[in-house]
């Protein structure tokens, strides 16, 4: 399928509703809100929010805990945009949503996109409910959104990968923890397609090639943005051990409820962060 056709026109549509609700804002940053963190959302002052269904290709969202909406509105008095749901992988191999809603923001004048997302954690001193900035990842899912025609009027053919994490914006990002007292590790995120969690033979494989964190989202994400030049920065809150690592038992309700208990810090984390990002 060529990008250029009804893919780029709903970039265009969607940009054009997003600039109208922005009503002159000019937001330097995106944050894409994963599960159980949408609690961010409640936080935006002066709120004009826009339905995904109304923004022609975004996605159609079917998870419980994610909500499909676009915030337009400010964090501590910043301008931002706040994306409340995105489709995932295990949902569809479809890319072109998540990359109607990556590029529309770009075209609506964004500059940086934050990731966020619950995660499992594979290394003991990473604990349940604290937070671990996304130092680089994995991609584990079998599937590259970018596979297909490549587009050149969003990005290249081929493209770097190396710093996709933007150094300089962890850097930023490890001092505002620290200022703020949010216990911030770092370490790599590995992303499998899920739906089904690991096993616990998978975990122990990932945990040998040096990952930190798995989870199902933000790589495709991740791997969108830095096509189209966005700069990224992104932070996983630890929902649970990976399987085999604790005897808990692993399920999305029980996720929802953990990153529930790290949204607090999470949210602190965000709201010191936009002043410097
Ligand atoms: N694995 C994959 N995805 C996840 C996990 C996990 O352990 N926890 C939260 N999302």
């Amino acid at each position: 399928m060529n990008e250029s056709g009804t893919h780029a026109e709903n970039v265009r549509l969607s940009a054009a509703k997003i600039t109208a609700a922005l009503a002159g804002a000019r937001p330097k940053i995106a944050i894409i809100l994963g599960s159980g963190l949408g609690g961010l959302a409640r936080q935006v002052q002066n709120p004009v929010t826009l339905a995904y269904r109304d923004l022609p290709g975004f996605p159609e969202l079917t998870v419980v805990g994610h909500a499909g909406q676009l915030i337009c509105g400010s964090l501590n008095g910043v301008p931002v945009i706040v994306l409340n749901g995105r489709k995932h992988f295990y949902e569809t191999s479809d890319a072109y949503p998540l990359k109607t809603m990556i590029r529309a923001v770009q075209a609506a004048g964004v500059e940086t996109l934050f990731l966020s997302n619950a995660a499992g954690s594979l290394r003991p001193h990473i604990k349940v409910s604290e937070l671990m900035l996304i130092t680089d990842h994995i991609n584990f899912m079998g599937l590259n959104p970018l596979v297909g025609p490549n587009d050149d009027a969003f990005g290249p053919r081929f493209f770097s990968m190396t710093d996709a994490w933007d150094p300089g914006l962890r850097t930023k990002l490890q001092t505002v923890a620290q200022q703020a007292g949010v216990t911030l590790h770092q370490g790599v995120y590995v992303a499998f397609r899920g739906p089904s969690f690991e096993t616990p033979a998978e975990i122990r494989a990932v945990q040998g090639w040096g990952g930190d964190a798995v989870g199902m989202s933000s790589v495709p994400d991740c791997l969108i943005a830095r096509h189209c030049g966005l700069k990224v920065a992104g932070v996983s809150c630890i929902t649970n051990m990976g399987a085999g690592l604790s005897d808990e038992k692993l399920t999305h309700s029980h996720t929802l409820e953990n990153a529930g208990k790290g949204a607090g810090a999470f949210e602190k984390l965000v709201l010191a962060a936009v002043k410097v990002l």
